[in-house]
Parts: C-alpha cells; sequence; structure tokens
C-alpha cells in the first residue's frame, strides 16, 4: 500500500527521531563506526575544553525521578528516587573501565551526586575508591587528555579532593513546565559555557535533560522532553557548528536518550 502524505511525514519523523533519540539500552553501532573519536585530540588538549556528550541519569533505568548514590554500609547503592537500580558504583566504575581497557585512547568523566541518607558518607566513599584506584584520575588539576586517556576522571562540586565542577543549570531548571521556555534556557546556558573564565578552571556540565513538575505536568517527562529537545538540538548544534570558526566549546553537554547522530554532533565540536 502506497504511504500518503502523512505516512511519509511520520516516516520521516521517525527517521529523524532514530538518530537523535534512542530509548532502547544499547546504542546500535553502524559496522563503521570509529568508537575511539577521542584518538585524534590534541594530547594537550585540557578536558575542560572539549565538548563531550553525557548523560544524565545514567544508570537509572529502573524507576521515575533522579539516580544518585546511598551508602550503605561501605557499598555505594546506585538509586534513583527510592528506587534501588540493582547496581552499586563499584559495579558501575568495572563497566566504564572495560570499555576503557579496549579503547584506551578514550577518557571518561564520572560524577557522583550523593543523595538521601548519610549523604555526607558518600564522597569520603568515593573519594576513597578513587584514590586507590590506578585507573582513576585523581589530581586536583584539571588534566589534559594526554594524561588521562584509558582512565576515568571524576568531576565534582563541593568536594575538596578532585576536580571542580561548574554547572549552567540553577536550582530547578531541570523541571520544565514549558518546553520552548527549556530550549531558550539551554541556549543561553550553551553560549554561558562559551566563557573562557569557566574553561580555564572548570569542567562545565551542560543538561539538555529535564522533566515535568510532578503533578502539574504529568505529560512531560524525561523521555517525552528528549523526543522533542534532541531534534531540535540537533538542529541547534548543527546551526551553531556552521555559524562559528573556531568552533565554540560547550563543556559537557549532557542529554537524556540521546541517538548516535546527535552524540556524533557533540563530537564534531571538537
Ligand atoms: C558508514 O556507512 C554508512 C552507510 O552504512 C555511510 O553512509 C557512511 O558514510 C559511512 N561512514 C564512514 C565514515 O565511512
Ligand atoms: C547548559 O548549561 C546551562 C546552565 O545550567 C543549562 O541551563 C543548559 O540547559 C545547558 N544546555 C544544554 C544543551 O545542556
Ligand atoms: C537553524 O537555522 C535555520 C536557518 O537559519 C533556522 O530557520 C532554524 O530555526 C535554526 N534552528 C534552530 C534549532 O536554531
Amino acid at each position: 500500500k502506497k504511504m500518503g502524505v502523512p505516512g511519509k511525514i511520520l516516516c520521516v519523523l521517525m527517521l529523524l527521531s532514530q538518530q537523535v533519540f534512542n530509548d532502547q539500552e544499547t546504542l546500535h553501532l553502524p559496522a563503521n563506526y570509529t568508537v575511539g573519536w577521542m584518538e585524534t585530540l590534541d594530547d594537550e588538549k585540557l578536558i575542560s575544553d572539549i565538548t563531550l556528550p553525557g548523560t544524565h541519569d545514567s544508570l537509572a533505568l529502573y524507576g521515575g525521578f533522579i539516580a544518585k548514590l546511598f551508602p550503605l554500609g561501605k557499598k555505594l547503592l546506585i538509586m534513583h528516587g527510592l528506587v534501588y537500580q540493582n547496581a552499586n558504583l563499584k559495579d558501575a566504575l568495572e563497566t566504564i573501565k572495560t570499555f576503557l581497557s579496549k579503547y584506551k585512547s578514550e577518557t571518561v568523566l564520572v560524577r557522583v551526586k550523593p543523595v538521601l541518607f548519610f549523604k555526607s558518607k558518600v564522597p569520603i566513599l568515593v573519594g576513597q575508591m578513587a584514590k586507590n584506584d590506578p585507573d582513576s584520575w585523581t589530581d586536583e588539576t584539571i588534566p589534559n587528555i594526554g594524561q588521562v586517556r584509558g582512565k576515568i576522571v571524576f568531576v565534582q562540586k563541593n568536594l575538596l579532593l578532585l576536580h571542580r565542577l561548574y554547572e549552567t543549570d540553577k536550582h530547578n531548571d531541570y523541571i520544565v513546565t514549558n518546553v520552548e521556555k527549556k530550549k531558550e534556557k539551554i541556549i543561553k546556558h550553551l553560549t554561558e559555557t562559551t566563557y573562557e573564565r569557566y574553561r580555564a578552571d572548570y569542567v562545565v556540565l551542560n543538561y539538555s535533560s529535564g522533566t515535568g513538575m510532578p503533578r502539574l505536568r504529568l505529560d512531560i517527562n524525561p523521555k517525552s522532553l528528549a523526543k522533542q529537545i534532541n531534534p531540535w538540538l540537533y538542529k541547534h548544534l548543527d546551526n551553531e557548528s556552521k555559524k562559528t570558526n573556531p568552533k565554540p566549546c560547550f563543556g559537557v553537554i549532557t542529554m537524556d536518550f540521546p541517538g548516535l547522530d546527535l552524540i556524533k554532533k557533540v563530537t564534531e565540536f571538537n
């Protein structure tokens, strides 16, 4: 049966959303895709000068809201709201290390956000774990990529150990009641990110993710928002990449459910 115009439009939209939105557990890579995109980066380049694709609540596969850490004895459990994510930090780091042992030119930045009870214990436990780990970078200075290839770099806010992190999102920016306003905010934040004064001393974390206000906007959740934001963000970044020379640095662009083409668009800023 021939497709009518609405069918065709839907088909194009689906194609588009497949490239920029992905809600499957794994990202299916084309056979010719090069995973180690950091290989071509100059060793001297500070990690704060790299535009990096990031995920938000990376381990939140179960439950609703925001995945965070919760210490139980000496174990750091990964939580999403009150829902335990069947993972502890050590397991999560092992997964990253397996990746890094295969792709030695790469680095992975990890941010651990403590929540719930015994919050103050989390930084201490994470710090101990990292300091004893030869595969983690724990110097207080921002490293260049050459120093941290094959390593995990912990970026933390308000911790004595580890790196300084600047977040463009202000308190509650993640709550979205109006998608157009969210877009304006994202542009503002992306612009802010390119300021040299942040980049010298901080790894900048930039969010494009968000969720609706519980009870007020049940129709907006991280997934429905990402479906709207990701195609727009792709186009926005595409516009930016054509406009400016040299290319700006946006720091870490944190996304929900990014598809491969959106991820590639981010890495192309380097
Ligand atoms: C990878 O293959 C796709 C087709 O499957 C092609 O469009 C693309 O240009 C190829 N990329 C590279 C880097 O060869
Ligand atoms: C960049 O950071 C700002 C500041 O928090 C944030 O509001 C904005 O949403 C971020 N932009 C993206 C694309 O993540
Ligand atoms: C990208 O640029 C085109 C042409 O200038 C413009 O029409 C479009 O609104 C821009 N898209 C975004 C998302 O900024």
